[in-house]
This record gives C-alpha cells, sequence and structure tokens, in this order.
C-alpha cells in the first residue's frame, strides 16, 4: 500500500500526514489522530454516527477517503464549538435528555449545527430531513427531535437580538 502526503486543514489547523490513499477519514481522525468524537459503528455510510463537516456540509468520514480531503477544510465533533450554534444545540438536546447511551450524539449534534448554522429558520420537516442519515437505537428519536426543535428556536432568538 503506497502512502503519501495529504494537506487538509483540521479543526482550524493546517495538518500534513503521510497516508495511503484510500485511507478513510474516520480512520485518519480516530486512529492517527486519536480524535475519538466521532464514532464509528456500521462503517458502510448508514448510521451518521462518523458524521464530520468538509468544507462546511456534513460527510460520513466512513465514507471519505484520504486522496479526497486534499486541501480540504475538515471540522470534527472537537472543533464544532468555532461555530456559535453548537452551544445551543448542545444545551437544548441535553435539556430534553435526548441521548440515552450517546454514541449517536457527536453525530446528531454535527448534522444539527450544521443545518442551523446555514437556515436556523428550518422547520421539523426541514430538521428530520437533515437527520434522516443519522440513526439512534435507543431513543426513538422523539426527544431528538424536541431538542432539535428547541435548538432551532434559541438560534433564532439569538440571531434576532443581533439584529
Ligand atoms: S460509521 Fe459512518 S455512517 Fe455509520
Ligand atoms: S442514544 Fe444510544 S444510539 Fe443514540
Amino acid at each position: 500500500m503506497s502512502v503519501a502526503p495529504v494537506s487538509f486543514r483540521l479543526n482550524g489547523i493546517e495538518r500534513t500526514l503521510d497516508v495511503a490513499a484510500e485511507t478513510r477519514l474516520s480512520e485518519i481522525l480516530r486512529d492517527l489522530l486519536w480524535l475519538t468524537a466521532s464514532k464509528v459503528a456500521c462503517g458502510v455510510g448508514r448510521c451518521g454516527a462518523c458524521s464530520v463537516l468538509m468544507n462546511g456540509k456534513p460527510v460520513n468520514a466512513c465514507l471519505v477517503m484520504a486522496w479526497q480531503i486534499e486541501g480540504a477544510d475538515i471540522v470534527s465533533p472537537e472543533g464544532l464549538d468555532i461555530l456559535p450554534e453548537t452551544r445551543i444545540v448542545r444545551q437544548a438536546l441535553s435539556e430534553e435528555n435526548a441521548f440515552q447511551c450517546g454514541y449517536c450524539a457527536p453525530g446528531f449534534v454535527t448534522v444539527l449545527v450544521s443545518l442551523l448554522h446555514n437556515d436556523p429558520d428550518a422547520d421539523l420537516s426541514q430538521i428530520k430531513a437533515a437527520l434522516e442519515g443519522n440513526i439512534c437505537r435507543c431513543t426513538g428519536y422523539h426527544s431528538i427531535l424536541r431538542g432539535a426543535q428547541a435548538a432551532a428556536e434559541a438560534v433564532r432568538a439569538e440571531r434576532s437580538k443581533l439584529t
């Protein structure tokens, strides 16, 4: 397996690593850089546990290969606080006791932060659409959706103070 340098921005810091081109981003984060907040469950793009932001959009890190992140801007759950919506989303989900085991939580938070950062007016159907790639095995989703709606309201309230 040939190894080559790949350069990208991770959580605001420029990084260059020597990796095989087909190394998955989830492996780069968790196994090479010890950033373990994004989880790996299915490993085939079906659960959203490994969600990270790539150039501002949520992606499944288990489906992104090293050669695809050359020059990209990656934000893992560890770096999400760079976006002001993150604190609001985490607080709203916590107040609704949105999660039980929490394994899925970083993925849900990552996708919700991205959604509300780009579209704070997202309604319930848009929230559901954004989260359709995220699976939770514990909660039945009601608490997560209540938290997501509360987060959307709180983001709107915060933005209205600034206008
Ligand atoms: S571990 Fe990546 S989508 Fe499930
Ligand atoms: S809280 Fe356990 S998988 Fe979601």
